[in-house]
């Protein structure tokens, strides 16, 4: 027995796999309660937890997420559903009561509002968070999916949710109990580890490599106009509508986000 084989933990994320059909059992209250917990004990930046968990529990809000998410159907069909926020309004609001405006005034100090870096920052929290919940409820025999196409829309979503100026939702998860057989379900292969993991210094992969690391790839090619690998990737993901709505979207957001800013 290997390492990974004597250890549960190891054996869970190894096998994890994104599930997008679930059963109808819902969730109960202590499941849900334990996932939320779970990714509220994820690590976070200066112990600030810098997001929010937004809970959809509104059928009609679902079926409005399926839209707006790239119809996604499988979004009004997930028993729990999480949209990860990365907020800094909560802390920017506590520093108004705090009277940090005025204290920075007094010691001759610049008072900042949240910029670009902390919007990262934020988001890192907020997806850390979610992937701890998602590592929970996996434990619990319970998949999940991610969808980020929430970053899309941003004023729908925006004006759906009440979301504040420094509030940006950065991923949503759906979780159920997996319909059928999850073991019938192929692990995703990865890139090889050479690939992915240096030492010491970034290392730009050269055309060889590249074309090396594409090689024994099990992708299929479903783009009819795609000749190759890279050219489907980028017709059905990197250059899709849904990827220039999302990068649309975000810019909307971040102007807001630093609109007034000093
Ligand atoms: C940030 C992020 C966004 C994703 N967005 C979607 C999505 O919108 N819809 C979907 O069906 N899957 C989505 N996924 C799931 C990926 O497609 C999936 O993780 C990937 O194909 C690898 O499969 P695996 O998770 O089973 O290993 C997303 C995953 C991540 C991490």
């Amino acid at each position: 027995m290997n390492l990974v084989e004597k250890n549960e933990t190891l054996k869970l994320i190894e096998n994890r796999k994104t599930i997008r059909a679930y059963n109808k059992k819902e969730l109960t209250q202590e499941v849900i309660e334990i996932i939320i917990r779970g990714a509220m004990r994820a690590p976070t930046a200066g112990n600030m937890m810098m997001y929010s968990i937004l809970q959809i529990t509104d059928q009609v809000i679902k079926e409005k997420l399926v839209k707006t998410c790239d119809n996604q159907p499988h979004i009004a069909k997930a028993p729990l559903v999480l949209i990860f926020l990365a907020d800094l309004q909560r802390w920017w609001d506590y520093f108004d009561i705090c009277k940090i405006p005025e204290l920075c005034n007094d010691i001759g100090k610049e008072f900042q509002t949240p910029q670009e870096s902390d919007l990262l920052l934020a988001s890192c929290d907020a997806l850390i968070a979610a992937q701890n919940a998602v590592i929970t409820a996996e434990s619990l025999g319970i998949g999940s999916c991610y969808i980020g196409d929430i970053m899309e829309n941003y004023e729908i979503h925006k004006e759906m949710f009440n979301l504040s100026k420094w509030v940006f939702p950065i991923a949503m998860v759906c979780f159920g109990y997996p319909k059928g057989d999850k073991e019938k379900i192929p692990l995703t292969s990865r890139f090889p580890q050479k690939f992915i993991h240096f030492e010491n210094k970034y290392q730009r992969l050269n055309e060889e490599e590249l074309t090396e690391m594409f090689k024994n790839v099990d992708r299929k090619i479903v783009e009819k106009n795609a000749k190759n690998l890279g050219q489907d990737v980028y017709l059905r993901k990197s250059g899709a509508d849904f990827s220039k709505e999302m990068r649309r979207s975000v810019k909307t957001a971040l102007k807001v986000w630093l609109e007034g800013n000093n």
